[in-house]
């Protein structure tokens, strides 16, 4: 039995199947390529959405959808509106301090003794680094750890931006914060901004379940009807939520350093809204395969990896060496990789995409020979980065660098 999806993206200009095998020819594989054509071509789109609307004005790369420093630093050296990453651990934005990455927003809470250490540290080094609480206690536990006379660390409230129905009793979205209402809200500041060792700097309230939730997914076809109806359901009540909290600390003086919302699926409708200060972008710069899914999202697939044919045992399938990157989230098919090219390729459903081994069901048109390469897209844009050491940058059809993964510099954060 064969996994088939229909093809849904039409890519600007893609490199064909065989300009790939030119790139790839002197190339050991698995190797991971990234084509930054696309990528670029990404990055502009992104930006040129928010220069449509006349909301949020500045753009926060999302780091744990990219794990590749230089791929990051492009990003923020194209300018207006990128500013600042979003960092998905402590640690992390320490190193990024240290490479000179400046204005990082830890988006995941902790209280661990070394954390708060790192980013006291990043802080006496010049950068501005917030990290996002949820609660009042964890606030408490950070304030302690930050010794008397020391600069308050930074920190940033995250507002739960769940669909809550029915008293909560259905509750669609992420589990992240318990802080939902603007009454809580203006609680917290007013407990938390009472507290020496730590400075209330803003607020980060993301829509997972607009932002993470495609309602074009060929795997889940009976789901994207409901879908539709959550994103657009949430966008509204998050859009009220959210100028209701502006509104309410603007009445009782408060200035926010920043206002953060959104992700890569959301970015259409969260960059219109005025009182957010900025808004997130991470998967949609190397859009792996999860965000051909959304209505919504415009960008190109912009990263592969590449594996070799190495055995072929009966008429019409190939066996590629590698390829069992499956993706975090609910476990399903639209968890695997999808084989790019070339085109027709499908996995096998009693076997997907293995630990060592991937076959594949080649069409008849098609002679795939053992050595020849065939290319795959992640579900997700940053967890490839976790099993390669470095990415090919091919531009023109054409390697022309080679940029480290967090793996490949030895970086490892949160495993
Ligand atoms: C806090 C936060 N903001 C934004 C995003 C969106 O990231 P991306 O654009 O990679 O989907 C995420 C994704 O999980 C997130 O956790």
């Amino acid at each position: 039995m064969a996994i088939s999806v229909p093809q849904i993206h039409k890519p600007h200009a893609p490199l064909d199947y065989e300009s790939w095998r030119k790139v790839l020819a002197n190339e050991r594989l698995p190797a991971a390529v990234v084509d930054l054509d696309a990528f670029d071509r990404n990055v502009a789109h992104f930006a040129s959405l928010l220069r449509a609307g006349a909301g949020v004005s500045r753009l926060r790369p999302a780091t744990k959808s990219i794990r590749v420093p230089e791929l990051m630093r492009r990003i923020l050296a194209s300018g207006a509106p990128y500013q600042g990453l979003m960092c998905y651990a402590a640690q992390e934005a320490a190193w990024l301090a240290e490479q000179g990455f400046d204005d990082l927003l830890v988006a995941y809470p902790t209280v661990q003794p070394a954390d708060i250490a790192a980013l006291r540290l990043a802080q006496e080094r010049g950068a501005t680094a917030r990290l996002v609480v949820d609660s009042l206690p964890s606030v408490e536990r950070i304030a302690s750890q930050v010794p008397a006379g020391a600069a308050p660390l930074p920190v940033v409230l995250e507002v739960d931006m769940s669909l809550r129905m029915l008293g909560g009793r259905i509750h669609l979205g992420v589990r992240r914060s318990p802080v939902r209402t603007v009454e809580q809200v203006v609680e917290f500041f007013a407990a938390a901004g009472k507290l020496r060792g730590v400075r209330v700097a803003g607020i980060m309230g993301y829509e997972a379940q607009v932002a993470g939730l495609g309602d074009r997914n060929p795997f889940k076809k009976w789901i994207n009807p409901i879908a539709g109806w959550i994103r657009r359901a949430s966008m509204r009540s998050v859009a009220r939520l959210r100028e209701q909290i502006q509104r309410a600390l603007e009445q009782r003086g408060e200035t926010l350093e920043l206002f953060n919302g959104g992700g890569t699926g959301s970015i259409t409708s969260t960059a219109l809204e005025p009182w957010l200060t900025e808004a997130t972008v991470g998967s949609g710069f190397l859009c792996s395969h999860l965000f051909d899914y959304y209505s919504n999202v415009r960008s190109e697939p912009a990263c592969f990896f590449a594996l070799q044919v190495v055995r072929k045992s009966d008429a019409g399938y190939a066996t590629c060496l590698g390829g069992g990157f499956i993706a975090s989230g609910e476990p399903g098919w639209d968890k695997v990789p999808r084989p790019y090219l070339p085109a027709g390729l499908k996995l096998v459903s009693t076997e997907g995409c293995g630990e060592v081994q991937t076959p594949l069901l080649v069409p008849e048109s098609q002679s795939l020979e053992p050595g020849a390469p065939v290319l795959f897209r992640h579900a997700k844009a940053g967890e490839l980065a976790e099993h390669f050491d470095e990415y090919l940058l091919v531009s023109d059809g054409e390697i022309v660098g080679r940029a480290p993964t967090y793996r490949g510099l030895g970086l490892c954060f949160i495993g």
